[in-house]
């Protein structure tokens, strides 16, 4: 018998529909259920061939379990050692490198400095920073947003210098970017699962949580047929060289090219209150076959964990020019139609915040970075 678990947190109904997916297939020696925990012991494997981890972002002690679950043969899903390794910055880094559009960024010292570190500990940086350039290339309005984040947690919109250098002073210790604003005439949302499924929705960032799913993609005709063959290509690109099973990226088209947003989003939101029931109904099925292949496949004892190309052409030494080649083998592609989101009380989320409101305080210009307003 094979298990396959689901380490999850605050979410209420994917979980539960997963495990009823697997458990309903009728597959001899597989069964699903809720990861149990009672103790962690070093080297010691679990009893699962497979976990789908939906939370350890927020939990260390998940994610170390995780690791440990990994080492000893369970196929973590996502790469735990992975997921600890990424960030945004990274993301755009790697998207340029294998021809996938991304906003203009330059990447911002934290605004305070981190915990136990003095002025020296910047002697590095060349102080002012090079800001005219960094503006310049950038433009304004642009997005300030953290390098490592999601949840649409410290995301800003900044309209001159001046509201940057009053914002970035809210952000403390975070690391952010300063990205160019991408003024879009379409907005995607698209899952990616097993590197090969892939689910494109219309999503609207400016409507309330539980309305953005229900989004119409202005683009027709041919136009339309293109934008959804190269959105495909470029989510199935991004996520073989990330290495994700299980992955949102976020496209805003302009001037009919798709331009990926955020594409690092490993335990993306899959609640049917906000996804919509065709999504929630696609996103369950495509986990479901996922983690059983990934079970049949899992060998006791192995390393059982994906990996993209990008650690892959690493390790086998390969110039990283063959990442740029895209090694994008056929798929299954689904595009959602607007869908209508059934009426719960969650629906009532109040809708994150893109921007919040600029400090009265203003920061001075050279000195916003680095500065710190902590000891
Ligand atoms: N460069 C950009 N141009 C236009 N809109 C953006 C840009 N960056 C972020 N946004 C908007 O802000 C939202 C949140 O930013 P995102 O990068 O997705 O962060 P998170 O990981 O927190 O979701 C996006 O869904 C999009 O609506
Ligand atoms: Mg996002």
């Amino acid at each position: 018998m094979k298990k396959i678990g689901i380490l999850f947190g605050m979410e209420n109904t994917f979980p539960q529909a997963f495990i009823d997916r697997v458990n309903s297939k009728g597959e001899k020696d597989i069964v699903a259920e809720a990861v149990s925990i009672d103790k962690v012991v070093q080297a010691a494997p679990t009893e699962y061939a497979v976990i789908i981890d939906r939370i350890s972002q927020d939990v260390p002690f998940y994610k170390a379990y995780l690791k440990n679950a990994a080492l000893c043969g369970t196929a973590v899903i996502n790469n735990p050692f992975w997921w600890s390794a990424d960030e945004k910055f990274f993301n755009n880094c790697l998207a340029e490198m294998i021809g996938v559009p991304v906003p203009k960024t330059v990447l911002l010292p934290s605004h305070a400095r981190p915990t136990d570190t003095s002025e020296s500990s910047f002697r590095n940086l060349k102080l002012p920073l090079a800001w005219e350039e960094m503006f310049e290339y950038i433009g304004f309005p642009a997005y300030m947003k953290p390098h490592a984040g999601g949840g649409w947690k410290s995301v800003y919109k900044v309209t001159d210098r001046d509201d940057l250098w009053a914002k970035h002073q809210e952000t403390d210790q975070l690391v952010m970017m300063l990205q160019e604003e991408v003024v879009f005439d379409d907005y995607f949302r698209c899952y990616c699962i097993g590197q090969k499924d892939v689910r494109i929705m219309g999503y609207e960032p400016r409507n309330p949580h539980h309305l953005r799913y229900d989004s119409q993609m202005k683009a027709t005709g041919d136009a339309a047929k293109k934008l959804l063959a190269t959105m495909e290509d470029y989510v199935l690109r991004l996520n073989k060289a990330l290495g994700y099973d299980f992955n949102t990226v976020e496209f805003a088209v302009r001037d009919g090219i798709p331009i990926a947003i955020d594409f690092c989003n490993p335990a993306p939101d899959a609640d049917v209150y906000s996804v919509g029931q065709q999504n929630f109904e696609w996103v369950v099925e495509a986990a479901a076959n996922m983690a059983i292949e990934r079970a049949k496949k899992q060998q006791v004892g192995k390393n059982n964990l994906t990996w993209g190309t990008f650690v892959r052409t690493s390790a086998m030494n390969q110039p990283l020019t063959n990442l740029a080649k895209g090694d994008v083998e056929k798929a299954s592609v689904s595009v959602a139609e607007p869908t209508e989101v059934p009426a719960k009380k969650a629906a009532a989320k109040p809708a994150a915040k893109a921007t919040k409101k600029a400090p009265a305080a203003k920061a001075k210009t050279e000195k916003a970075a680095t500065k710190s307003t902590k000891k």
